[in-house]
């Protein structure tokens, strides 16, 4: 049979090279430059604690290709790239404590250093990265650096991806960023950084990821390059409005994620134009008015949240494909009913209308698909009715709340699946006894309501069953013995 009439064969062997080309690989028996060797092993020494090993195989003499973490280039035995993970997890044992060795700088052909959660890493940021010419990939990530990001980051022309992600960095973010041209992905997250952002950001034109969340950045946005498909600027300071600017990201932009800030002004009817958009997240901000009509063409929306604002009536009927989680609380709107485009959506996880001035009952809200939420919150409506048959419908449901409605059903007859873990159904008219299948709850609420008889043996405070009829037993005064 010859090998090249099969299509398979030919797929094989175009993988095989495909692989053997582009997968930097542990070389076999060479071992590596001594300077290189011993660039590695000033690193180790620097990690004063490795609990869980990571480094245990990093022993002088043997093939430094081998060692765990590290990738030699694919026709050599030099280093290209050091690699090392740790646990996501609060284990102690998968603390790793030390510093970034600048013996890393003897590593001539380093591409990329990627560090991730080893937590407690320490020390500035690595400057010896300077030295190193091909450097394009640095993740240090969920470690304990800290100290100002150096003012000639722009030096380190090749970057292609920066992530300090996680780490306690400070200070500002230096205009010279600006000067990485290539960059595609920049991610600064969970700092301490402050400032204003570098006015010139739209130089970043390859620029695709940049998420700042968590940091404490103030100031107005500045103008992004069109490129951008996610933007996360959430849990900062940042005021003014959505500029003009952002109208440019039209096309692309697929995450816009600008909650927890202090942002005021409308809007934008131009949002509605965003035909990527797949997470818009404007939640606890001051921003006012209506919600665009235009928003009636974000079909693609998956996930919407506006919680949290000062915005006002009508809200556009939308045209969701499916939405995974919608949240728009505690704003000034009137409802009235649960919208229909959100009873239609045929998937929907998280479902948050705290506050919407909904009047309607409970038994009305039929949505086509109820089986995969996993939040619902109502609370502060004037919703009426039985929940009973909602909550049973939903076999994945985590939390219910709907506190400060008129909910009326005996509460003994609810029923809630595994996961269940929140029920919060203050001032309400609920009645009959609480159930023992609320004890292994993590959060429970039932005061001001109806209920009556002895509370199942639990570990939640007074404030959970105070203002019933006559409900008894701890936490609550001890049932009066039968006489
Ligand atoms: C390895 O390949 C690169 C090109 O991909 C080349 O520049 C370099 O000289 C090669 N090194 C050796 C040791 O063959
Ligand atoms: C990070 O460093 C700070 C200050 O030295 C220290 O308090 C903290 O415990 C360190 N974090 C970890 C995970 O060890
Ligand atoms: C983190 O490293 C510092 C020294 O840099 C050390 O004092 C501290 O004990 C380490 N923390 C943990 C949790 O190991
Ligand atoms: C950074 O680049 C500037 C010129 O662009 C140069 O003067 C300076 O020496 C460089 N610094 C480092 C640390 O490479
Ligand atoms: C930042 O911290 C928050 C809160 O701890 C966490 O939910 C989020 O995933 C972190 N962000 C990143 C990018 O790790
Ligand atoms: C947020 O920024 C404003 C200025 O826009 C400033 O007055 C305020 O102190 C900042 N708040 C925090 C928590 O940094
Ligand atoms: C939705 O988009 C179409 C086509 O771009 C436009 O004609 C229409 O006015 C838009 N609808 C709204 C409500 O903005
Ligand atoms: C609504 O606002 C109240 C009071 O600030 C807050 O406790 C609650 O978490 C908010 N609900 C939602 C869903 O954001
Ligand atoms: C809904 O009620 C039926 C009949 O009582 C029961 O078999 C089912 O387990 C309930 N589902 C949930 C999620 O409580
Ligand atoms: C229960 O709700 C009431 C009324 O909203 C509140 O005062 C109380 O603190 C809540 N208790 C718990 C345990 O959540």
């Amino acid at each position: 049979m010859n090998l090249f009439n099969s299509p398979l064969a030919i797929t094989t062997i175009f993988i095989f090279i495909f692989l053997t080309i582009f997968t930097p690989h542990k070389a076999t028996a060479a071992t590596c430059l001594p300077d290189e060797e011993a660039g590695l092993l000033g690193f180790k020494s620097a990690i004063r604690s490795d609990p869980s090993g990571i480094l245990k195989n990093w022993i002088p003499g043997t093939d430094c290709c081998k060692w765990n973490g590290v990738e030699c280039h694919f026709n050599s035995t030099r280093v290209q790239r050091i690699s090392l993970t740790g646990q996501p997890d609060e284990n102690p044992k998968s603390i790793l404590s030390g510093t970034i060795s600048p013996t890393l700088s003897k590593l001539r052909l380093l591409d990329g250093l990627y560090l991730f959660d080893l937590k407690n890493i320490s020390g500035p940021f690595p400057t010896f990265l300077f030295q190193l010419p091909n450097i394009e990939y640095v993740y240090l990530e969920n470690n304990n650096l800290s100290g100002r990001i150096p003012e000639n980051i722009g030096n380190l022309t090749k970057l292609y991806a920066l992530s300090l992600v996680g780490n306690r960095f400070t200070g500002t973010l230096p205009s010279s960023i600006t000067e990485l041209t290539h960059l595609t992905q920049l991610k600064l997250d969970n700092n301490s950084l402050s400032g204003t952002l570098p006015k010139a950001l739209n130089k970043l034109v390859n620029l695709n990821y940049l998420s700042l969340e968590g940091n404490h950045f103030q100031g107005t946005i500045p103008a992004f390059s069109s490129n951008l498909r996610s933007l996360r600027l959430s849990r900062n300071n940042f005021s003014g409005g959505i500029p003009a600017s952002i109208s440019k990201l039209a096309s692309n932009l697929a995450y816009l994620e600008l909650g927890h800030n202090s942002f005021s002004g409308r809007i934008p009817d131009f949002l509605g134009k965003f035909k990527a958009l797949d997470t818009l997240d404007l939640s606890w901000n001051r921003f006012t008015g209506t919600v665009p009509a235009s928003f009636a063409n974000l079909t693609k929306i998956f996930n919407l949240d506006l919680s949290n604002n000062l915005l006002v009536d009508p809200f556009p009927e939308m045209n969701v494909k499916g939405i995974e989680s919608l949240d728009l609380s505690n704003n000034s709107f009137h409802l009235g009913k649960i919208p229909k485009w959100v009873f239609s959506s045929p998937i929907i996880f998280s479902l948050k209308l705290a506050n919407c001035g909904i009047k309607m009952k409970i038994e009305d809200f039929k949505p086509s698909e109820t089986f995969f939420y996993d939040y619902i919150d109502l609370s502060g409506n004037e919703i009426s009715g039985n929940a009973i048959s909602l909550v049973n419908s939903t076999q994945y449901l985590v939390g219910f709340w709907a506190a400060r409605n008129n909910l009326k059903f005996d509460l003994g007859k609810l029923k809630f699946g595994e996961r269940f873990r929140v029920l919060d159904l203050s001032h309400n008219a609920v009645f009959g006894k609480v159930p023992n299948s609320v004890v292994g709850l993590q959060k429970l609420n039932v005061s001001y309501n109806h209920l009556c008889g002895q509370i199942p043996k639990n570990t939640f405070p007074a404030s959970a069953f105070v203002g019933n009829d006559c409900l008894c037993g701890s936490p609550l005064n001890p049932c009066k013995k039968p006489s």
